[in-house]
């Protein structure tokens, strides 16, 4: 294999550079040329893309975000807009290409492969860490300690003004980053889409788990099924009058900043492997990482559904606020 591109695509996630890194540095090493396309899929349709030498990615490893870029395309989802990007991929001679991304990137993977004689591997980049086949995805961790350093800071102000906060934190249509980062911050409730939101019962919690506490948080998941953060606080506030109640949207802050060790190490093992696997011959596999172990299963397998987050957690906060 002579030429690997390499992409990243969909929200960007702190690690991405790591990944970027490994894999241009790994190709290096064997000899292979790294291609980085620009802008994700846009910029494989638009032909933006280069050789990439070993000082591009120096020094990259500490940063969020990605040297490379990232968009949601939508003229990749046209059959006009690949066969523009196929072209281009045929005139710059590739070999091979790694995607960094989330469902979205491996759904265009996945197109992409059937229409294109091309050995594809995915690696999971996205904050919601919500993809088949992995138990961890880039950006993941970075996200939950952004979260959690923000919660203590409105913890600080929620008990000297003995109020109730409702914290929304991303992850789309899952739940992981909300039901970790309620664990990891000691929140006394979640609210995630994989579990029915009751509001009667969210009332009642906040009745008797504020009982001798000077703050509550709520911590609600952007896509759950009772509503954002402000809508639920709506939905509670005519149940607890005696309650000051404030809501708050962490938003973007959650997908920047430097990426975490966790990330960093994870995303460097899993561009090296990346590499290998393309050496080796393999092609259209997902990377992922369960327990300490890199693992691959078929792109495909990976946008199948979503991941679940460990639903007995609840159980477990619901426990660790009960005085
Ligand atoms: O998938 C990552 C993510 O940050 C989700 O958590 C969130 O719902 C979405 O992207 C936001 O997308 P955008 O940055 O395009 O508004």
């Amino acid at each position: 294999m002579k030429r690997i591109a390499l992409l990243t695509s969909g929200g960007d996630s702190p690690g991405m550079n790591a990944g970027i890194r490994a894999v241009v540095k790994y190709c290096l090493y064997y000899g292979i040329e790294p291609f980085g396309i620009y802008d994700g899929y846009q910029g494989m349709i638009d032909g933006r893309g280069k050789i990439l030498t070993y000082d591009d990615v120096n020094n990259i490893i500490q940063f969020g975000g990605t040297i490379l870029g990232s968009a949601r395309c939508a003229d990749f989802k046209t059959k006009e807009g690949r066969a523009k990007a196929i072209s281009y991929l045929r005139s710059e001679e590739i070999e091979g290409l790694i995607v960094i991304g989330g469902d979205g990137t491996y759904t265009g993977a996945k197109i992409l492969g059937e229409e294109m004689n091309i050995p594809i591997i995915g690696m999971p980049g996205t904050i919601d860490n919500d993809l088949f086949g992995t138990e961890y995805t880039i950006g993941f961790d970075t996200a939950l300690n952004t979260v959690i350093d923000a919660v203590d800071k409105i913890r600080d102000t929620a008990t000297s003004h003995h109020r109730v906060f409702f914290v929304e934190v991303m992850g789309r249509d899952a739940g992981f980053i909300a039901l970790y980062a309620a664990i990891a911050s000691g929140a006394e409730s979640v609210l995630i889409p994989e579990e029915i939101t009751d509001i009667e019962k969210l009332v009642n919690d906040i009745k008797t788990q504020n009982k001798g506490k000077r703050s509550t948080i709520i911590m609600v998941a952007e896509g759950d099924d009772g509503g954002d953060a402000f809508e639920i606080m709506n939905k509670v506030k005519p149940y607890l009058p005696e309650f000051d109640l404030r809501h708050s949207v962490l938003g973007h802050i959650q997908r920047g900043g430097s990426p975490s060790a966790v990330d960093r190490i994870n995303a460097t093992m899993m561009g090296a492997y990346a590499v290998d696997l393309l050496k080796e011959g393999k092609s259209h596999l997902a990377i992922g990482i369960i327990g300490k172990d890199l693992v691959t299963c078929p792109i495909v397998d990976a946008i199948k559904g979503h991941g679940q987050p460990n639903l007995s957690h609840l159980q477990l906060i619901e426990k660790l606020r009960t005085r």
